[in-house]
């Protein structure tokens, strides 16, 4: 790979990303801040997210949508992308509602300001302490199940606040991504067949329950709109239905997120978000013109588009070790800060920090410290000689990798950092040794 199929990568990290003059060389920057100061400041593993890119992604999802769709709509970020005070905040610079799946994202909602009106709460076994956060501090909350909905009704007469109810259905077609990553189809575990939504409706009428709004959600990481078609036209043909039989139809529509992002080399060009939204905008208005349904408020429920390529990991190479047929760079982190690899076989891509324009010479394995031969982050990517003790960054690492992170082998939680014009904010520290051993309890001597 030459020179300029190396930079051509670029296209995958945030885009304030340049590559710098320096004294010694050339090094990639990002909102300004240099990535290699960075690392030296504040240790590898390290997680950076540029607030431009954020900003970029908030704007195309609220441009198309007023662009296509002639009635109300709203974003809401799905916090289990990646969550965390600073994140919260960042949607409320953006007026979005928050999506968060039980107690604890709703604590750092709260904890960051997310007024009610904001907080939307998801989770398919919500338990007994996430339901009374969710009607303390939530202004939807979407019900999965009809045992959800008999736990609310009992709830509801005690709350000073009552939450506005969404269903979650389930339209029973599956789009096209990971198995692990589908979630509307009929086998799914998640949300109420269109007659179990017939159901909770008239259980809502009868209790004067606040039923608002109708939700579903296809899957997570697909690339093509169209399977999103037929499912908003079965959703609709059910409120169709509920309507000639009760009367009730959703003030509010969400069709969920899913809308994937490109990860490597490869996925270039991938279609847009205006695409994919200009597509769900003029499906759902021809199919309630179809059905003389009032159009809904249109409300999207974005994670991973919205904040996947803001985030790049950076990593240090500790050691490079050739094989029969392979060179391996022994990183830093790996399976501990990203387990999607492992997890879904995801395939990502990465350049050195310094001198990133180096042609790419050399087939290269990027694995982690941890003690699992499935700690391999990068299979079979061009990269050019890379010496011990520098770092390569992963682009495309802001979503469902911290948040799906773990200790495995005592790995301490990387610092996250924040850049916004050339100033890099701490958002979340290093977890310590004293973090790892919080937990535990002494046994009686
Ligand atoms: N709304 C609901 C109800 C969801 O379950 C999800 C994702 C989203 C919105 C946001 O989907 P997004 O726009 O981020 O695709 N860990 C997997 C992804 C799991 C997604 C779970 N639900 C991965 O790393 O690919």
């Amino acid at each position: 790979m030459q020179q300029n199929e190396a930079l051509s990568r670029l296209a995958l990290f945030p885009i304030t990303t340049q590559v710098a003059p320096q004294t010694d060389g050339r090094t990639l920057t990002i909102g300004g801040c240099d990535l290699e100061a960075l690392a030296g400041q504040f240790g590898t593993p390290l997680y950076v997210f540029d607030a431009a890119t954020l900003d970029a992604a908030a704007l195309a999802y609220s441009q198309a949508l007023a662009a296509t769709y002639p009635g109300a709509s709203g974003v809401t970020y799905a916090g289990k992308a990646f969550f965390c005070k600073a994140v919260a905040r960042w949607t409320q610079r953006h007026d979005f509602a928050v999506d968060c799946t039980g107690v604890g994202e709703i604590a750092v909602a709260v904890a960051a300001g997310v007024p009610r009106e904001h907080i939307l709460v998801h989770g398919v076994n919500k338990s007994a302490e996430d339901l009374d956060a969710a009607v303390r501090h939530a202004g939807v909350i979407v019900v999965d199940n009809l045992a959800e909905l008999h736990r609310l009704s009992a709830l509801f007469p005690h709350v000073e606040t009552q939450p506005a109810l969404w269903l979650r259905v389930k339209p029973g077609l599956a789009v096209d991504t990971h198995a692990y990553r589908q979630t509307g189809q009929s086998d799914s575990k998640f949300g109420m067949d269109p007659q179990e939504t017939i159901d909770a409706v008239a259980l809502c009428q009868v209790q004067g329950l606040p039923l608002a709004g109708l939700h579903f959600h296809q899957g997570s990481h697909f690339h093509d709109p169209a399977p999103i078609g037929p499912a908003l036209d079965t959703v609709l043909d059910l409120i169709e239905e509920i309507r000639d039989q009760s009367g009730w139809t959703p003030a509010t529509l969400s069709p969920g997120g899913g809308w994937g992002v490109p990860y490597h080399d490869d996925d270039l060009p991938h279609p847009t978000v205006a695409a994919y939204v200009g597509f769900v905008a003029e499906r759902l208005v021809a199919g309630c013109q179809a059905r003389g349904l009032p159009l809904p408020r249109l409300q999207l429920e974005p994670g991973r588009s919205l904040i996947a390529r803001a985030g790049v990991a950076i990593y240090r190479v500790g050691a490079v070790k050739r094989t029969p047929a392979r060179r391996w760079l022994l990183l830093d982190g790996g399976l501990a800060d990203n387990p999607r690899p492992a997890l879904y076989g995801a395939r990502y891509s990465a350049l050195p920090v310094h001198d990133p324009a180096r042609p790419a010479t050399t087939p290269s394995w990027l694995a982690g410290p941890y003690c699992e031969s499935g700690d391999v982050l990068i299979e079979d990517l061009p990269l050019p000689e890379i010496k011990e003790g520098e770092l390569v960054a992963v682009p495309v690492s802001g979503a469902y990798h911290l948040s799906m992170g773990s200790n495995y082998n005592g790995a301490r939680k990387p610092a996250v950092l924040w850049l916004e014009r050339g100033q890099a904010h701490l958002i979340q520290r290093r977890e310590t040794l004293d973090d790892l051993l919080a937990r535990d309890c002494d046994l009686p001597e």
